[in-house]
This record gives C-alpha cells, sequence and structure tokens, in this order.
C-alpha cells in the first residue's frame, strides 16, 4: 500500500503535505518527508497520521525539490528507522517506495558483505543502499534491472534538481503545471496545479525536472500523451457527522437516485450493450473483501436471470483454480478504488488467458477501469472511511442493473422502489443494540440464501471497525462445526429477509438459543409474539423485495458496526492495520 509524492516548485513542504493527505487513505501507520534546497536534505518523519508529520513541519516557501511517502507497513515495525523516505550509506540519495521488493532479503545480504550498514528493516531500504554518487537515467535503468516485485519509486539526489522514477505494478502518476512538476500515486494530488497529466505505465521509468518529464523504458526514450485532469476535489469533510463512516451511509440515497439517473443515460446504456454484445457463454465475477461479497450477490443476479454458468472468486485466489477462461468467458472485475493489486492481478490472467475483460469501480481513471475493455462506474462519490459502505451498495446495484440488462429486464422498477422505500433504520435502537453488542466475546452473523451474503459482509464490517471476534456462517453449516462457539457470551445476529427460507432459517436460530447463545434477528416478517419472545432484538426491514433486501438490511449492519465501533472508542474511519487501497499482495 503507501502513498508517495514527489514535488518540484515553490512551497514543498505545504505541496508534499497537502499531497500525502489526500493519500493518507492508503496507510498512515508512519509519514515522513525530504526536501532539497540549496543543496541539503531538510528531513522529518513521524510515527502516526499525516496530521502528526504536519505539526513538526517548518514550513518554507522557497524553491525546492521533494519527496514524501504515508506508510502502511509490510516490512519492519511501524517505527522512525522504517519510516520513509529512506537513504543511500552517504545520505545523499533519499527514495520513496510504494510497494515490495521481492528479491530484497538477497540485494541485502550481498550489500550487508560489501559491508553496507542498514539502520531498518524494510524492504525499501535497500534501494536507497543501491543507489550511490550522481544520479542519472543510466544508473536508474540499471537499479530497474536489479529489483523484482512490485514498485512506484520516487528518487533524489544533492547533486540535481530532478526526481527519478520508476514503476512496476503500483500505480504512478506525473503532472506538470505552471509552476510546478508533481508526481504521486494518486492524480488527486494534481488538482488545482496541473490541468493534464501522465499515467505511467509498468516498466516504464524516467526523471521530472520544473515543467518537464522524460520517460524511457527498456528500449528507449518514449512520447507518452498526456490526460485531461476531469477530477474535482469533491470533498467536503464531514458534514455534521462525526466519522466519514456514518456520512457515507447516509449517502445512500443519493448514489442510488445518481446510479438510476447515469444508466439510464445514452452513454451507459451504450457501455451495457457493449457488454451485451461480447460472446460469452460463461461469467467470472472477482473482487477483494467487500468487492467479492458484491461479486457473491451479482452471482445470484446473473445465475437468476441467464441461462448460463456464473462463478464467483476471491481475487486472491482466481489464478490458483485453474478456471477454463477463454473468449468465450466474461470476466468481471469489481473495485471500489481500481487499484487492488489482487484484483488487478487476478484481471492479466484473465486477460493472458484471452477472456472478455470488464470492470465495475469507483474511479474512472484506476489502473483496473484503464485495462477493462469496458469499465461500468458505480458513480458512488468518493468514499473515505476505509469500511466501504455506499460503494457496496453501489456496486450491487450496478451488478444488478447489469444482470437485468443481459437479460432484457426492466432494472428501473425494482430500483425506484428501493429509493422510495429505502429505510436507515431507528438510530437509536441501533445504538442501544450496539452496547448489548459489546458485552459478548463473540458475534455470529447467521443467514440463508442471499441473506447469507448479507451475513458476511456485516461480519467484515463489525470486525473490520470494532475488532469484534465475528464470523459468517450459512444457518444450514451451523451444526456442521460452527455451532461449538455457541455458548452465554456469544450473540447470534440472524437475517432472514426471504420469506422462502424463513421457517428453516428460524428453527437454525433456535438451535443456537438452546445451546446458550442470545439472538437477534432482523427480518422483512413481522413476527408473531410467540416467535419474537425469542429473540432480545428484533429489526424489521421493509419487503422490497428478495432481490433487493439484501441491500436494505445492509444499511442496518453498517450503522451498527459503525455505532459499535463508537460505542467502543475505535475510529471507524481509519481501523488499526487497515488501509482503504491495498496494493500489495
Ligand atoms: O478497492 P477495492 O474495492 O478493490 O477494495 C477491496 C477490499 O480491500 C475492500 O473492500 C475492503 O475489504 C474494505 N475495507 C471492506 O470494508
Amino acid at each position: 500500500m503507501c502513498g508517495i509524492i514527489g514535488y518540484i516548485g515553490k512551497n514543498v513542504e505545504q505541496n508534499l503535505l497537502s499531497g500525502l493527505e489526500k493519500l493518507e487513505y492508503r496507510g498512515y501507520d508512519s509519514a515522513g518527508f525530504c526536501v532539497l534546497r540549496d543543496g541539503e536534505f531538510y528531513v522529518e518523519k513521524s510515527v502516526g497520521s499525516v496530521q502528526k508529520l504536519l505539526s513538526k513541519t517548518f514550513f518554507s516557501d522557497k524553491f525546492g525539490v521533494g519527496i514524501a511517502h504515508t506508510r502502511w507497513a509490510t516490512h519492519g515495525e511501524i517505527s522512525i528507522c522504517n519510516t520513509h523516505p529512506h537513504f543511500s550509506s552517504k545520505g545523499d540519495i533519499a527514495i520513496v517506495h510504494n510497494g515490495i521488493i521481492e528479491n530484497f532479503e538477497c540485494l541485502k545480504e550481498e550489500l550487508e558483505i560489501n559491508g553496507i550498514y542498514f539502520y531498518g528493516q524494510s524492504d525499501s531500504e535497500v534501494v536507497a543502499k543501491l543507489l550511490n554518487g550522481k544520479l542519472n537515467i543510466k544508473k536508474i535503468k540499471e537499479l530497474k534491472e536489479k529489483l523484482s516485485g512490485t514498485y512506484a519509486l520516487a528518487i533524489i539526489s544533492k547533486k540535481n534538481k530532478n526526481i527519478y522514477f520508476l514503476k512496476n505494478k503500483s500505480p504512478l502518476y506525473v503532472g506538470i503545471g505552471k509552476d510546478c512538476s508533481i508526481i504521486a500515486s494518486d492524480p488527486s494530488c494534481f488538482i488545482g496545479k496541473c490541468e493534464r497529466f501522465f499515467p505511467i505505465d509498468d516498466g516504464e521509468f524516467g526523471q521530472i525536472s520544473l515543467n518537464k518529464v522524460d520517460f524511457f523504458n527498456d528500449k528507449e526514450k518514449i512520447i507518452k500523451k498526456s490526460k485531461k485532469l476531469n477530477l474535482k476535489l469533491g470533498f467536503d469533510g464531514k458534514g455534521i457527522y462525526d466519522h466519514f463512516m456514518l456520512k457515507e451511509i447516509n449517502e445512500s440515497e443519493s448514489v442510488i437516485e445518481n446510479i438510476i439517473k447515469k444508466y439510464n443515460s445514452p452513454t451507459l446504456q451504450k457501455l451495457l450493450k457493449g457488454v451485451k454484445n461480447f460472446d460469452f457463454n460463461r461469467i467470472y465475477l472477482v473482487g477483494c473483501g467487500t468487492a467479492y461479497h458484491a461479486a457473491l450477490l451479482g452471482e445470484r443476479y446473473f445465475s437468476k436471470g441467464l441461462n448460463i454458468d456464473v462463478y464467483c472468486e476471491m481475487a486472491s485466489e482466481f489464478q490458483y483454480k485453474n478456471y477454463q477462461t477463454d473468449k468465450q468467458t466474461l470476466c468481471i472485475f469489481i473495485s471500489q478504488s481500481g487499484e487492488t493489486i489482487d484484483t488487478i492481478t487476478a484481471l492479466d490472467y484473465a486477460k493472458e488467458k484471452g477472456a472478455r475483460v470488464i470492470s465495475i469501480t469507483n474511479v474512472e481513471y484506476s489502473t483496473i477501469a484503464t485495462k477493462a475493455e469496458i469499465n461500468l462506474p458505480i458513480f458512488a462519490g468518493r468514499e473515505v472511511a476505509v469500511a466501504s459502505t455506499k460503494a457496496y451498495l453501489a456496486q450491487c446495484i450496478v451488478l444488478y442493473i447489469l444482470a437485468k440488462f443481459l437479460s432484457n429486464q426492466d432494472f428501473k422498477c425494482g430500483l425506484q422502489n428501493f429509493r422510495v422505500n429505502l429505510n436507515f433504520g431507528d438510530d437509536e435502537k441501533i445504538k442501544n443494540f450496539a452496547k448489548e453488542v459489546l458485552k459478548n466475546e463473540k458475534v455470529i452473523f447467521i443467514g440463508r440464501g442471499m441473506d447469507y451474503i448479507t451475513a458476511l459482509e456485516a461480519s467484515l464490517k463489525l470486525k473490520e471497525v470494532s475488532y469484534i471476534n465475528s464470523i459468517a456462517e450459512p444457518c444450514g453449516e451451523l451444526k456442521h462445526g460452527p455451532i461449538a462457539l455457541v455458548d452465554e457470551r456469544t450473540l447470534i445476529i440472524c437475517i432472514a429477509t426471504d420469506k422462502s427460507l424463513f421457517a428453516k432459517t428460524l428453527n437454525n436460530a433456535y438451535e443456537t438459543k438452546t445451546r446458550g447463545g442470545k439472538l437477534a434477528i432482523l427480518t422483512d416478517v413481522i413476527l408473531d409474539k410467540n416467535i419474537e419472545k425469542n429473540f432480545e432484538y428484533v429489526f424489521n426491514i421493509k419487503d422490497i423485495g428478495v432481490e433487493l433486501n439484501p441491500l436494505q438490511s445492509m444499511i442496518t449492519l453498517q450503522k451498527l458496526a459503525y455505532y459499535v465501533a463508537k460505542e467502543k472508542g475505535t475510529n471507524p474511519d481509519k481501523p488499526k492495520n487497515l488501509a482503504k487501497s491495498v496494493t500489495v499482495e
């Protein structure tokens, strides 16, 4: 993960730090920068968020060349010595790195035999220790030949005013403005400074000076076309909310409205038709984490309407399964960020096998959106909280639209009905229940059919933001093992929004109560008194149909995760050990 930025121009510290704030979603274990001014390096590092670094920084408005980094630790503990930038042995070259240098142990051993001292344990430090003396393009090419793994690297030296760069699999972009040059993991760092930008492709390297960039590949200098930067900040803070997570859950209604509007437009209809025109007889849906759960729901939508094989797989496992993949296979890659490396790797694999490849993303300039033949945007707006909420809803809705479109069915009625009946639940009741959740040692979410998928996502959400031990199980699987976990300190949250499965689901819930578990239920069925008395908490949702009920229930369950975290005192926007964009395998 990690975010990197390099800046050439005036007010370097200010520009580096405001860039780092935009990149913090990529990791927030520690942050640091190095600025070259008048032949000297000015360095600051801090463990924790960019805010902490800000408070330590001395700002200068003079011209300078700088690089900065926000870290999600992979190799080496979270400490100042493992915080980037890293320095060459003589301290005259500084580097920032996003990715993993896979052969770092070999390289380090060799360097250590030659007497090179390492102050930390990070794989990135090896890159700095491989460099010395005056930098030039030849040296960057030689460096590239030594490295294997994933990297976006920005490098400065005391000897000149350039930023050198090289890239493999980790995102990297260059923006050239009127009075500055910038390199960053995300083009959002260019907003307000550059009108056009260059995406850097894998294997490319080069150098940036003020107002100029030179690109090279292994063979020659290359000329690249810049792209217009069509990004607005679109980032209006938390508003009336304490956290982005709750704000984003509450944006669900406008997200649904936006998607309905956009997918009725000629541009999006054309994209949907484009997918329909592919000649395929098999569909694979692929994603990670929450996006994988969206894929699971998508699998149900597609299987229902289309008479072809539909499979769903986690991106990190996709290439190990030896799925039959050929030109009649449609692979749908789902990713909010569009930068998840596992999903990118799976996409590359599917392409190599000749499959037709489309993506469903929230970031139209992202690597996944760019690599796919067709990208279907989810129009969720920027999602800041690490826990995905409105993007999950949006991904599921776009899958629903695509499934309906491919099977020649209308999608508008169902979605309009959903929007009109959308219910955000009773916050006070959810808050009270959150206190109850915290009294337990573990939480088991259970469901049948599509409700099991909701259970999976609800459990992920809860553990992610509150660190509570939680699992999700299909109702029918409980007695095959997981029921052994149930005791008086176990809360079972039963999700039952498919009336045809209600009786069976209820029986499975009772089986856990018999074994001492405490029961709560989320359902669209109005319970009679005899049933109700078995549950300590009952959450009712309005029935909007079997296909969309899982989305309605998820809103209440997202809120539950949020209020449990809040009650416990953890930060739901920035959970420990996580990052918004997962760019390491
Ligand atoms: O950006 P992506 O949708 O590819 O991210 C995939 C997962 O890393 C992501 O959904 C993760 O599971 C979320 N933090 C869950 O809330």
